[in-house]
């Protein structure tokens, strides 16, 4: 079995219906990109996936726990196990980067303050922020931020890291610095379901590609298959777009 399955999830806003019975599986290890249209429903899912939105129907298995959205324990356990970056960081802007990093664990994990230092140091180090421990978010560059809001979300130790667009927000020189950052995340064997626009970047590093369109799976496989030959009308008429841009 897949290290990460779901299965026929549903969910919606309020009446509206949003993700209509989304089903894919990831192995360990292996980085799967999420592709689609402004509105297919991508962000949404990663969300539902978290549990800050409740499912209405399907099922999601993580190794072989099915996670009960419903039930507070199980909710925890599906978010220690997820962890999600978004494409606005939202860091602690009255904190430095080590304490934007160590805040989670401290609060959430209730873990002293010393015993988490040195790995968010380390976090830090990796993403490329050694010196950058005492700065402040308004003495970092956008990228910069970024890397320390991925060094937050590693933290908590995820099995899953979960990225919705996270350089979409940023200009285009700082762009390559935290793709540099999630490349090294992959070398390292994260596994990973990331939102990206970036497609030779999705094409690079994703060993599958899942194209949504509203709400929906039209399509899934390696890059190969989904960039070169798509199957439906509605990824050829995706991809024209994209290559256009
Ligand atoms: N908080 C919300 N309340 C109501 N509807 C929402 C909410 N967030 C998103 N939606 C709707 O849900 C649908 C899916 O949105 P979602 O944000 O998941 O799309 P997306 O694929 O991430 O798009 P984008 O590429 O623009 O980020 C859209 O029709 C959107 O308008
Ligand atoms: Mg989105």
């Amino acid at each position: 079995m897949a290290f990460l399955t779901v299965e026929g999830l549903s969910a919606s806003y309020g009446k509206v219906p949003v993700l209509n019975n989304v089903s894919l599986s990831i192995e360990r290890g292996e980085i799967a990109a999420l592709i689609g249209p402004s509105g297919s429903g991508k962000s949404t899912l990663l969300r539902t996936l978290v549990g800050l939105l409740r499912p209405t129907a399907g099922r999601v298995t993580i190794e072989n726990d099915v996670v009960d959205y419903k039930s507070q324990a199980s909710l925890r356990s599906a978010r220690d196990r997820f962890a999600i970056v978004f494409q606005q960081y939202n860091l602690f802007q009255n904190m430095t980067a080590l304490r934007n990093v160590t805040i989670a664990p401290t609060i959430v994990k209730k873990r002293k303050r010393s015993e988490v230092n040195g790995r968010a140091a380390e976090l830090l180090a990796k993403v490329g922020l050694a010196d950058k421990l005492g700065a402040y978010p308004d003495e970092l560059s956008g990228g910069q931020q970024q890397r320390v809001a991925i060094a937050r979300a590693l933290a908590l130790q995820p099995d899953i890291l979960l990225l919705d667009e996270v350089t979409s927000a940023l200009d285009p020189e700082l762009v390559n610095e935290v793709l540099d950052t999630v490349r090294l995340l992959a070398a390292d064997g994260m596994t990973m379901l990331i939102v990206s626009h970036e497609m030779g970047f999705v094409r690079e590093v994703a060993s599958k590609v899942v194209f949504m369109d509203a709400g929906q799976v039209v399509e899934a496989g390696p890059p190969a298959q989904i960039f070169d030959a798509p199957e439906t009308d509605r990824l050829r008429e995706f991809s024209a777009k994209i290559i256009r841009h």
